[in-house]
């Protein structure tokens, strides 16, 4: 069996609120192992964000640890962020992509921070982008590109970056059938390489793509 990528251990988060605090992870449990696909579904204020969060390190957990090979993720935020930058990538909910780049420049992003050089990685962004369906729309300014298109290029960067683990927030939540299957067969394609993908949605199409599916449901994470 492969190595495990990331690990949960017995996280818990709860956010405080005025009527009181909102208990939104209890003792969650998760394994995803290199080249693999975990599917997180669950209602909507269920945590899948929040949980997204915890396994980067974006978000501090009140109990419980992330596990990245094995070692607790590190304590100072410098660090958690170049964890993050040199081995994960992600696509959000919203707000995905900087206003002053082009779609393509946006999709190469990942790729030239590390040190692809430019001319290669706007070539491979403009291929994966006209895969996408979006070879039209490469010198389109965010605010020109329609949500749908916004999230195509955010996939593409992420898919791009070459990171060992991907985690994705509804990355198809935006788009039409036909897209939304490309896109999620393209992320379910990553494993071959050995990534391991987390992606957070309510698209049945992840059911049959992903490796496991776990539901969150009353701060518990259940499986299928
Ligand atoms: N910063 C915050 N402060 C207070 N409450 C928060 C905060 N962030 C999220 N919440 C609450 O925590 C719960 C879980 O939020 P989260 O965004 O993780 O849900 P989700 O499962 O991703 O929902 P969705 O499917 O709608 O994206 C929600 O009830 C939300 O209102
Ligand atoms: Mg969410």
């Amino acid at each position: 069996m492969s190595r495990a990528v990331l690990k949960a251990v017995g996280l818990a988060k709860s956010y405080p609120s005025p009527g009181g605090k909102i208990v939104v992870l209890q003792d969650i449990n998760l394994e995803v192992r290199q080249g693999e696909m975990v599917h997180i579904t669950g209602p909507s204020g269920s945590g899948k964000t929040t949980l997204l969060g915890c396994l980067s390190g974006l978000l501090a957990p009140d109990a419980g640890h992330v596990l990245f090979h094995d070692k607790s993720l590190p304590s100072s935020d410098s660090a958690k962020a170049r964890l993050r930058r040199e081995h994960m990538a992600f696509v959000f909910q919203t707000g995905n992509l900087l206003p002053y780049l082009t779609a393509v420049q946006n999709a190469a992003l990942a790729l030239i921070l590390k040190g692809t050089p430019q001319r290669k990685a706007l070539d491979m962004a403009s291929r994966l982008l006209t895969e996408f369906g979006l070879g039209e729309r490469l010198r389109h300014y965010p605010e020109r590109l329609s949500g749908g298109e916004q999230q195509r290029v955010a996939v593409a960067r992420a898919a791009l970056s070459g990171a060992e683990v991907l985690l994705a927030d509804e990355p198809t939540g935006n788009l039409d059938d036909a897209n939304s299957r490309q896109l999620a067969e393209h992320l379910a394609g990553l494993r071959h390489s050995g990534c391991a993908v987390v992606v957070v949605s309510h698209d049945p199409m992840f059911r049959e793509l992903a490796d496991i599916t776990v539901r969150l449901r009353g701060g518990r994470l259940e499986v299928g």
